[in-house]
């Protein structure tokens, strides 16, 4: 009996799609969307028919499009740019000029995705939200959604609870639900999803994975950046809405939920939303103890020297939007009861780091010299970014006569142990998307409930008055955020 081969079973060639990127020039589509899409043509996994039609306002014309595109993934790519597959990939790249808001103008795009009904069709909305609204009624008018459309939004999905759920029914009239993909890009991660297999597919962890177990974690998103060249964005949204929301309460999604029954989208949706909604609400009075905000000043990042945020162009001179955020979160749930959930993010951070970090209880009991608190507990840190590794510290004899104790790293390293090709996010997160597979993507009930906890935590600073704190760039915030974690006994993992 022959036994198919693991590509048979998971064939690696998407199938024929049409893509629609609306904001097809703009700065999400060139640094990341066109490189992500040409690394899946380079590797030989599009069919031969799929084509990318650039949508923007701009009068370009297509060879104008394709050289665009190509100084895009020359950069962005560097030494991974394969000059020899370019022109396979520039064939397949289309540009339409479309002002979103007119009619008349969806008229060209029926016309060039006409003949192609049957084929899987994926248009990706990176655009302003407030331009969501025409798209989708100009395509449902144009009659450019066939039942093998797709629609992928992307982030922020409104500014609250209140817009994200006008947005939501817009999109509705038009799609149904097991059309729409809502993009977080972090669940795309490579690390994010051996999360999953850590928890799922280890009998090991999980018995450990709950309170009387588990002392604390953190979730730290940092980022040396600025804000570059997205102030007007930035400006109006800061990093509650612009990272806290979305990606950072993902990630804390997928470490606290309970174990889902399959691996199935609705599965593991229904789960995270539960953690969503266990959510202790962060009201006025928790928000003044329970978070800390800030705004970076001018600095030094490594030997840089860099302005801050308020000298960046396009951000307001009395701007009170914060760069920094750290909280403090609690599940009311019997898994999760009292063990704190320490999040953090910022722009101008010292470092460019991604990790979640859950520090296990101490001993009860030390036989050997000390106290247990003079140990240092297990701690598991999972690196999403710069690199991907998960590393468990536990305690071993340090080598002698005496019994002396000493911590050490288990360490895997996900380059160095699987030398496969890795996907980066958005390699992944659109081929799962033109595949049909909705588990990695926000369902609306998600997005709701992040933003119910996130609208009181912004009410609450709206009323306050005070403003974010300042920090030097190229510091860890500020101090009243070592302070929030400091007055539980813990500390920010690699901050001294
Ligand atoms: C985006 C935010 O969603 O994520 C940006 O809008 C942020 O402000 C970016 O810089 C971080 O993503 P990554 O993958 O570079 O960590």
């Amino acid at each position: 009996m022959s036994v198919p081969s693991a590509s048979a079973l998971h064939p690696r060639v998407l199938p024929d799609f049409d893509l629609v990127l609306f904001g097809g020039t703009g700065d999400l589509a060139m640094r990341k969307l066109l490189p992500a899409l040409f690394n899946r043509h380079r590797h030989g996994e599009m069919a031969a028919g799929a084509r990318v039609i650039g949508v923007a306002r701009g009068a370009l014309t297509r060879d104008e499009y394709t050289a665009l595109a190509e100084a895009s993934c020359r950069t962005r790519l560097g030494d991974e740019f394969d000059a020899e597959q370019w022109p396979g990939f520039a064939a397949r790249l289309h540009y339409l000029r479309v002002d979103a808001t007119a009619r008349a103008d969806y008229a060209a795009l029926s016309a060039l995705l006409g003949g192609r009904e049957s084929v899987v069709r994926l248009f990706f909305l990176s655009t302003a939200p407030d331009l969501f609204t025409s798209i989708c009624c100009e395509l449902a008018h144009a009659g450019a959604v066939t039942p093998a459309s797709r629609i992928v939004l992307e982030k922020p999905l409104g500014t609250d609870a209140a817009s994200a759920n006008k947005i939501n029914e817009t999109v509705a009239s038009a799609f149904r639900e097991h059309q729409i993909y809502r993009i977080d890009h972090y669940l795309g991660k490579e690390t994010v999803q051996n999360l999953l297999a850590l928890r799922f597919g280890n009998a090991l962890f999980e018995p450990l994975w709950r309170r009387g177990q588990v002392s604390h974690v953190q979730i730290t998103v940092a980022e040396q950046l600025g804000v570059g060249s997205r102030a007007d964005f930035y400006d109006d949204t800061g990093a509650l809405r612009d990272m806290v929301q979305n990606h950072l309460l993902q990630l804390l999604c997928i470490l606290a939920m309970e174990p889902p029954a399959s691996s199935a989208a609705d599965a593991v949706r229904d789960e995270k939303l539960k953690v969503l909604r266990a959510l202790r609400p962060i009201g006025d009075a928790e928000a003044v103890v329970n978070t800390v905000r800030g705004q970076y000043r001018a600095g030094v990042i490594g030997t840089t020297p860099v302005g801050g945020y308020l000298d960046e162009e396009g951000v307001a001179p009395d701007s009170a939007t914060e760069t920094f955020v750290a909280l403090k979160a609690q599940i009311e749930t019997w898994r999760w009861a009292g063990v704190p959930f320490y999040l953090r993010t910022g722009k101008r951070l010292p470092e460019q780091v991604a990790e979640i970090v859950i520090t296990f209880e101490e001993v009860p009991h030390s036989i050997f010299d000390g106290t247990p608190s003079s140990q240092p507990p297990n701690r598991l840190v999972i690196r999403l970014q710069p690199d991907e590794n998960i590393t468990l510290r536990i305690l071993a004899k340090s080598p002698g006569e005496a019994m002396r104790l000493k911590a050490v790293d288990l360490s895997l390293d996900f380059a160095e142990s699987f030398k496969a090709r890795r996907f980066d996010a958005y390699e992944r997160l659109l081929g799962d998307a033109i595949q049909g597979n909705l588990t990695l993507f926000m369902r609306r009930d998600e997005v709701d409930a992040a933003w119910r906890w996130i609208d009181p935590i912004r009410a609450a600073w709206d009323a306050d008055g005070d403003g974010p704190r300042p920090y030097t760039a190229g510091t860890w915030g500020p101090s009243a955020a070592s302070a929030l974690i400091a007055r539980d006994g813990f500390s920010w993992h690699g901050e001294l």
